[in-house]
């Protein structure tokens, strides 16, 4: 029923604006730091990664659990690859040194993706064997880890290593929020305490307990912000670039996912090119 999932979204949404005290269009700023370039810069690579057909079903609650833990055991090796990369990149590099400094510990999400997945593991065993089968495969996954291992160190391109934890950790900031409500719902996850807000096994990935309640993280995106915002890199045009092909290589791993949710055939068909004639004998 449309209509209702339409209210249930509305409601997520509502939830997560009260508890985030956010005002979407105060955001918006109109100067010219590196934070407002980003945000501009991605915000029609988000508007596509929000209309990924699995996207749409995770946040009406109606993605079957198999494709949400496909999309934990695929982000474990990206975080993992990610956290590296800036620990390393920020060794020699003084803009991600200077983003990373004080806000990874609290942002690393690597320990909480393998803390869910063993929680679906305990729970749902040949459901997570088969995702992690998924993750395994992914190529979407694949690429974007042996980008992030094979990052450069020093260089022009050093420095845009901010745009993909800027895309993922403001991502898991602000969106995150909404799908750590709707997998809650959707996957009968308990809360200790009987409130959401309570760590949960299974979305541990959305909490960040180390920042602090939800009313916090406002404040820290702000501050997050204010950090790109005085950072002086060599090349923001690059950083933006970066951004949104940050934007792209998830937006590919949740186009994948299609493929788990849809079955292949509705997937294929949703993503077939039209412009591109099928050659005979190539691959679907
Ligand atoms: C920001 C929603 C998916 C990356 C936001 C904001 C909302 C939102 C409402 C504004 C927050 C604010 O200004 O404080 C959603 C929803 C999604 C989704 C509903 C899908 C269910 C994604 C994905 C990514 C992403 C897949 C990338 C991996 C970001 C980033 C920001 C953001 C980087 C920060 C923008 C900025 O202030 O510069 N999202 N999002 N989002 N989202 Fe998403």
């Amino acid at each position: 029923d449309q209509s209702g999932d339409d209210v249930l979204v509305d409601e997520w949404l509502g939830w997560w604006a009260s508890h985030t005290d956010v005002d979407i269009e105060n955001q918006i700023s109109s100067d010219d730091g590196l934070a407002s370039r980003l945000k501009k810069g991605t915000e029609q690579a988000h508007e596509e990664a929000e209309n990924v057909a699995f996207v749409k079903l995770l946040l009406k609650g109606k993605a079957p659990l198999e494709s949400y833990v496909a999309l934990i055991a695929a982000l474990k090796p990206i975080y993992g690859a990610l956290e590296k990369a800036a620990d390393r990149v920020s060794r020699t590099c003084p803009a991600v040194a200077r983003v990373c400094d004080d806000t990874l510990p609290q942002l690393r999400r690597y320990e909480s993706l393998e803390a869910d997945l063993a929680y679906y593991r305990r729970r749902c065993p040949d459901v997570t064997k088969r995702a992690e089968a998924f993750a395994r495969r992914s190529k979407a996954t694949n690429e974007y880890v042996s980008s992030l291992d094979s990052w450069p160190a020093t260089g022009p391109k050093a420095e845009a290593l901010v745009a993909h934890l800027y895309t993922r950790y403001l991502g898991d900031l602000s969106g995150g929020q909404i799908l750590r409500r709707a997998a809650v719902r959707a996957y009968g996850l308990t809360p200790p305490g009987g409130t959401t807000l309570d760590a949960v096994d299974g979305v541990r990935f959305y909490d960040f307990r180390l920042i602090g309640k939800p009313t916090k993280l406002r404040r820290f995106k702000d501050e997050y912000r204010r950090r790109l915002d005085d950072l002086r890199v060599a090349d923001g045009d690059l950083v933006v670039a970066e951004a949104v092909a940050a934007f792209r290589r998830n937006t590919q791993l949740l186009k994948e996912l299609d493929f788990v949710v849809l079955g292949a055939t509705e997937a294929a068909a949703r993503h077939a090119r039209p412009t591109k004639p099928k050659q005979q004998g190539q691959c679907p």
